[in-house]
């Protein structure tokens, strides 16, 4: 069997991919977040509020066996939080949303790594980052900032496994595009005042160039299948 832990497979991307991985019967999925919407004899949740750090903290991967082909992590669950200017958040919403976008993936690599070292199996990390990694977005500071972490997190990891001598383990970095999730609501809900680019956003909507999340669900299993063939860390989905 291949087993696949998804953290956020409750909705968007996160679900989407759930749901195709399940197609395949020698999959098993282990889902994590605060709500539970898969209901599947091959799949597992585990209800955890990431903005929790003792939940993180406390979590461990399941033993496989030594027969099982395939253990994949992907660190997709996130949160834009309280969208607004920095001096006009609330210090928890920083904390929490730090929490979930930048510690969650943090450990739950470093148990992942620590957990499975020597372990037969191919190995397959992903991290869903994002174009806010690398550009400025105003209102979305901490957001940004996560996402330039989880980038730096992923490049990193890749480096250390080639001084390991570790061929059997994969870490990929993708951003999955603009994809249309709550994520995208959350967006267009905002005012000009914590976003300044919200309109853009109402008009990508509107002309309908959002990707589904079924779509970029099936290129994230792909490429999970074929890690090999992605040659850069960081990558953007294109449909
Ligand atoms: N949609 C886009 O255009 C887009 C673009 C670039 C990158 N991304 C990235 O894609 C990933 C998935 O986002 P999405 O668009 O699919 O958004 P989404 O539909 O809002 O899903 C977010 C997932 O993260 C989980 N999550 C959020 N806060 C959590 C918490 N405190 N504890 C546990 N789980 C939590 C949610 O589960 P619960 O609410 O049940 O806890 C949900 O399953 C994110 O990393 C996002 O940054 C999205």
């Amino acid at each position: 069997m291949n087993h696949y832990y998804i953290t956020g497979s409750s909705s968007g991307i996160g679900k989407a991919l759930a749901e195709e991985l399940l197609k395949d019967e020698h999959h098993v999925v282990h889902g994590m977040a605060r709500r539970q919407t898969i209901e599947h004899p091959r799949y597992r949740h585990t209800t955890m509020d990431f903005a929790w750090q003792e939940a993180v903290l406390n979590f461990s991967f399941e033993p496989h066996p030594d027969d099982t082909k395939r253990i994949v992590l992907v660190n997709n669950a996130g949160t834009l939080g309280d969208m607004g200017y920095l001096g006009e958040m609330r210090d928890e919403d920083i904390a929490a949303s730090l929490n979930v976008n930048l510690l969650t993936p943090a450990v739950l690599t470093n148990k992942f790594l620590h957990q499975f070292a020597g372990h037969p199996a191919e190995k397959v990390i992903i991290n869903i980052t994002s174009g806010a990694a690398t550009s400025a977005y105003d209102g979305w500071s901490i957001y940004c900032t996560s996402k330039a972490g989880v980038d730096m997190l992923t490049r990193v990891g890749v480096e250390e496994r080639k001084y390991r001598h570790d061929g059997r383990t994969h870490i990929l970095g993708i951003a999955p595009g603009v994809v249309d999730t709550q994520m995208q609501n959350q967006i267009r809900n905002s005012s000009e005042l914590e976003f300044s680019r919200v309109e853009k956003f109402h008009q990508l909507k509107a002309n309908n160039q959002l990707y589904r999340a079924e779509d970029v669900a099936k290129e994230l299993a792909h490429i999970i299948a074929n890690p090999n063939k992605v040659t850069e860390v960081i990558s953007r989905i294109s449909l």
